[in-house]
């Protein structure tokens, strides 16, 4: 936890209640241990999306389809795109979004299906949502700033690992320095590159905003 636990709880205990849908998917997935978006993180998006009013939202990582209904809920009239690789996840996923066809699947590793995106000029996200695996947001980001549109939001989470990524690498563990030093880059790349304006938030496992300025 980032926050103090009393803290967290108490902003927690001031959100909405989910409509049942979500409600029942959230429980599942709790349930399940399939690690979803906190409530921090519901309240965040669901301020971004209120205000901004995406058109075309595109999400890496999707789990078992939470955020990807959280989105659409809070973004009725957006397309989406959302992105799994993972078959124990897509089996509940497909099954979870099949009665939405706003919501369109691209099944496979997200280092390759943003490429081919890219490559097929299917740009104009307004809002992308970055929720996959944490050590990999680097290499996502040069596919990121080709799809995005100008004015847009990308919204990454779990960017604080935990808070462990204001430690010294010397006391990670050696297996978690790869994903600590990537992420250090990526954060470091997206608050102070010329094309986005960024902020980090300590909300639920850390949040970047960023708002994207345009190419140079
Ligand atoms: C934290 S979970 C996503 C949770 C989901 N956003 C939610 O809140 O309901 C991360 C997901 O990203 C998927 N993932 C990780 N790396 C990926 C990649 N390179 N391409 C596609 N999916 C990936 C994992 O399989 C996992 O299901």
């Amino acid at each position: 936890m980032i926050v103090n636990e009393h803290i967290e709880d108490y902003i927690d205990s001031l959100d909405r209640d989910l409509p049942d849908e979500l409600d029942r998917l959230e429980k599942w997935a709790l349930d399940n241990k399939v690690p979803i978006i906190r409530k921090s993180m519901q309240a965040l998006l669901r301020f971004l999306l209120k205000e901004r009013k995406p058109e075309k939202i595109l999400e890496i990582g999707a789990a078992i389809g939470f955020s990807t209904l959280f989105l659409e809920h809070y973004a009725p009239l957006a397309d989406i795109t959302t992105m799994e690789k993972v078959e124990m996840r897509l089996v509940h996923l497909r099954e979870n979004i099949k009665d939405h066809p706003n919501i369109r699947l691209i099944e496979g590793d997200a280092s390759d299906k943003l490429k081919e995106l890219s490559l097929n000029h299917t740009a104009g996200y307004d809002f992308i949502f970055l929720d996959a695996a944490k050590g990999q947001y680097m290499s996502f980001l040069e596919d990121i700033r080709k799809l995005i549109k100008k004015g847009g939001i990308l919204v990454t989470d779990n960017v604080l690992l935990e808070g462990s990524i204001a430690e010294s690498k010397f006391s990670i563990e050696r297996r978690d320095r790869t994903i600590h030093k990537r992420m250090r880059e990526y954060l470091y790349e997206l608050t102070h590159c010329e094309d986005f304006e960024t902020v980090v938030l300590p909300v639920g496992d850390g949040a970047a905003l960023s708002y994207f300025l345009g190419g140079t």
